[in-house]
């Protein structure tokens, strides 16, 4: 067992804190925002993700588990101290803001009068916890004997207790020139997981850093690429999740993270890439990244065709439809909305003159808070009520499962736009609904009749949730 401070109750820190006390060890969970404790403490999850509620109330309850407010408590209490608060793209730039991670060290070592380690788990630009290292070891009173190490979270929004708790891999950067104590640290805190022989990479801090911003620019990079393809596709009338099913049968490619839609969005993936792209700049390898801005490029590219496509569909203008949009959160089982397409295309489409009334399951509160000029509804049929065109913006397992019966009747038009490429084809037009996906040819009903739709079913009927 080992005493553990957690800073920051965002996802990452609350997570973590959470899933480290459901490991055995004893935790205290930091943040200056009393709100957030006060909900945490009654064992509330301040935003919606699976499972970790759970762990949470079961930890409270076993005492493992406590927050505070108070950085003295922490420094008094843990033996590690985790860094976990978030890393924002700065306003009007796109270096990756780093207040919150220094204002954590500015903090803490000046209370830090005994050895202790400090573990970095945000996403923060190389170089980064070098400085942070110099930086808690000049404030401490323990001087010398505080040692840092970086230990990225690799967690996904949705998955995140089972992505720390059965993670892929875990990475530690430390210092080679000091002791081995920040490895043998970690390897205690991770000792369950490294008997269940989850892959441990111990190497330096730079490196350690370059692994978390270089797997999300592969992931941002392996969607734009198929994104890029839906756009060819679109110009040659070919089907891109044919395409993405076929290629992803190599194994060296892949099928997962390559579903062509709206593209990526969310607090990690576009803030990420950018951070990657200002601090190659800094170190003077900006060459290096120059391709992240074309994947950046054709990620807010498809927000634009998205709007194009619902323009097209319901003959040319805008102005004064209504449009249904299902989804508002960057992705399914989640109700975060920062940097979502749902909610940037649903703007877009209510400022070329539209009405848009929008249902997501979990993230309308959210979204009310930054677009509070768009219409809310409680369910689908209410958002469809006396709709022009449907919209999938966000492939919640609720909308996946819609079946055009339900809506039939409700609709003004049937016409029914895929963002997310997460529907069948078939099924809305053997309805005699109007399809249209990204990257897809349009499919209507007279097509379908010519054989299109039995050349679909084969294929469509196949995409599960990947
Ligand atoms: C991402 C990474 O996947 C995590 O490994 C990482 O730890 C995390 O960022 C982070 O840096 O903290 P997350 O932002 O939760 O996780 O979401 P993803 O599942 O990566 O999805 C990102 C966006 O890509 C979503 O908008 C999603 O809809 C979109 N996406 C994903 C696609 O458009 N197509 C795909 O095939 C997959």
């Amino acid at each position: 067992m080992t005493r553990i401070a957690v800073f920051g109750t965002g996802y990452l820190g609350a997570t973590h804190a959470a899933c480290m006390a459901e490991l055995g060890h004893e935790v205290i969970g930091v943040d200056v925002d009393a709100s957030k404790l006060a909900k945490l403490e009654a064992g509330e999850v301040p935003f919606y993700e699976p499972g970790l509620e759970e762990v949470l109330k079961r930890n409270l309850a076993a005492g493992r588990l406590r927050f505070s407010s108070s950085y003295q408590e922490a420094a008094d209490f843990a033996e590690v101290h985790f860094i976990g608060v978030g890393t924002p793209q700065k306003k009007g730039e796109f270096a990756a803001d780093l207040t919150h991670v220094d204002a954590v060290v500015d903090s803490l070592a000046p209370l830090l009068t005994r050895p202790a380690v400090i573990l970095g788990k945000s996403t923060v630009p190389v170089g980064t916890a070098a400085r942070l290292a110099e930086k808690a070891r000049s404030k401490a009173p323990a001087g010398d004997d505080i040692e840092l190490g970086w230990n990225p979270e690799f967690l996904r929004e949705g998955y995140a207790v089972q992505d720390t708790l059965h993670p892929d891999r875990l990475v530690l950067g430390r210092e080679w020139s000091r002791t081995s104590r920040v490895e043998d640290v970690t390897r205690e805190v991770y000792a369950q997981l490294l008997d269940e022989g989850i892959p441990f990479l111990v190497t330096d801090l730079a490196t350690s850093e370059l692994v978390k911003t270089s797997a999300n620019a592969f992931l941002a990079t392996k969607i734009s690429f198929i994104n890029a393809m839906a756009e060819v596709c679109e110009a040659a009338g070919a089907d891109v999740s044919v395409l993405a099913d076929a290629i992803g049968h190599d194994a060296r490619i892949g099928r997962r993270f390559l579903n062509a839609g709206v593209g990526f969005g969310g607090g990690c993936l576009p803030k990420d890439i950018r951070a990657f792209m200002a601090r190659a700049g800094e170190l003077g390898a900006d060459q290096a990244l120059t391709f992240l801005r074309e994947v950046d490029n054709i990620n807010m590219r498809r927000r634009t065709r998205m709007v194009e496509l619902v323009r097209d569909a319901i003959g040319g203008s805008l102005l004064g439809t209504r449009i249904a949009v299902l989804g508002a959160a960057f992705k399914p089982d989640s109700d975060d909305v920062r940097d979502s397409p749902a909610l940037n295309i649903a703007g877009q489409i209510q400022l070329q003159g539209a009405s848009v009334n929008v249902y997501d399951p979990r993230a309308i509160e959210n979204s009310r808070k930054i677009f509070p000029t768009l219409e809310y509804a409680t369910s689908v049929r209410e958002a469809c009520s006396g709709a022009d065109a449907v919209l999938v913006l966000t492939e919640w397992d609720e909308f996946r499962n819609l079946h055009p019966s339900e809506l039939d009747r409700v609709v003004r038009g049937r016409r029914m736009i895929d963002g997310r490429n997460c529907l069948s084809p078939v099924d809305w037009i053997s309805a005699g609904w109007e399809y249209r996906g990204l990257g897809r040819p349009s499919f209507t009903p007279q097509r379908s009749s010519m054989g299109y739709g039995e050349g679909l079913a084969s294929t469509t009927l196949r995409l599960g949730r990947r």
